[in-house]
């Protein structure tokens, strides 16, 4: 019998955190591995992990990249086609809404959503390849967030951009089901990354420039969100327990549409399911905006 081909998956965001633990542990597992960066010493680094893994420039809000990564997989699977797409690429903006700089904002929802939008929108084709040729469900893997199913003060944007992504990705599941595509999203709590120290770091900075009349409104709130933040360095998971929740989808005949990672976003996720709505927000103004 011949022998099936090697499985592809791309990854975006691997220059640290989440995507770059999920590119070495997917390299472990066997796959072959496309890691997006957007910078030559990253690609350097990630590919340096493993020999599966082949570094890509990806800024997934960059047409002109977009363009050429789908390119390079078209070319680079051939007929074995493209196994899973992992949309990692991310980043937080925090500032509370009344003092958004729009101009951030909208960059913010041109990478958490946009720019996973259009990605996904150009390797469809080689996932449908994909899916023929490994005779198996090809994958869509969006990394959301608690933040995709609960809203929390100081960071409005990011909570829109990850809650937007669950409304396409369960739109698009039902779309491409037939194509034999699953869509699924994981939703981890605090992970430990440079992601939690840029928040930190700009709550921190946000609370600085706030004009004296904010400063009163806002100051207090957001100082208690940057150490609950900071806390996510002692308390947070380990990037690779998303990396295996990942390796999981993608072994699954019939991927589950949500998969929430650690006991955090657990027991948020819970409480949330569990409470009457008006106590469960009294809850989080409790932790989050005293
Ligand atoms: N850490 C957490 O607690 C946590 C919790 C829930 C969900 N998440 C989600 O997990 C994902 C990964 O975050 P992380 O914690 O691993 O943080 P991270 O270490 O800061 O990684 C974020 C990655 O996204 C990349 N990126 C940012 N903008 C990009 C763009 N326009 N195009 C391509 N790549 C871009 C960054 O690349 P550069 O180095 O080039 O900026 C970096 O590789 C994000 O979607 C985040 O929302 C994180």
């Amino acid at each position: 019998m011949a022998r099936r081909p090697q499985k592809t998956v791309l990854i975006t965001g691997t220059s640290s955190g989440i995507g770059r633990a999920s590119a070495l542990a997917l390299a472990e597992a066997g796959y072959r591995v496309y890691a997006g960066v957007r910078r030559d010493s990253d690609a350097q680094s990630v590919a340096s992990l493993h020999n599966a893994i082949s570094s890509l420039m990806l800024d997934v809000t960059k047409p002109g990249d977009i363009a050429a990564a789908r390119a390079t997989i078209e070319t680079g699977c051939g007929a074995a086609g493209l196994y899973a797409l992992i949309n990692n690429a991310g980043h937080n903006y925090t500032a509370p809404f009344e003092c958004t700089d729009m101009a951030k904002a909208r960059a913010l929802m041109e990478t958490n959503f946009f720019g996973l939008c259009a990605l996904t929108q150009s390797v469809l084709p080689a996932l449908r390849q994909g899916a023929i040729a490994h005779r198996r469900r090809a994958k869509i893997v969006n990394i959301g967030s608690i933040g995709s199913l609960i809203g929390v003060p100081w960071e409005p944007y990011y909570h829109a951009s990850k809650f937007a992504l669950i409304g396409i990705s369960e739109s698009l599941r039902h779309e491409v089901m037939k194509q034999r595509i699953s869509v699924s999203v994981v939703c981890p709590g605090g992970i430990k990354t440079p992601f939690i120290s840029k928040s930190g770091a700009e709550s921190a900075a946000v609370a600085d420039r706030l004009s004296p009349a904010h400063r009163h409104l806002y100051a207090k709130g957001l100082s208690r969100f940057e150490r609950l933040v900071r806390a996510v360095d002692q308390n947070g998971s380990p990037p690779e327990a998303v990396a295996k929740a990942i390796l999981g989808l993608l072994a699954a005949s019939h991927p589950p549409f949500r998969k929430i990672v650690g006991t955090d976003a657990w027991t948020m996720a819970s409480l949330r399911w569990l409470l009457p709505r008006p106590v469960f927000h009294t809850l989080i103004r409790s932790i989050f905006a005293p």
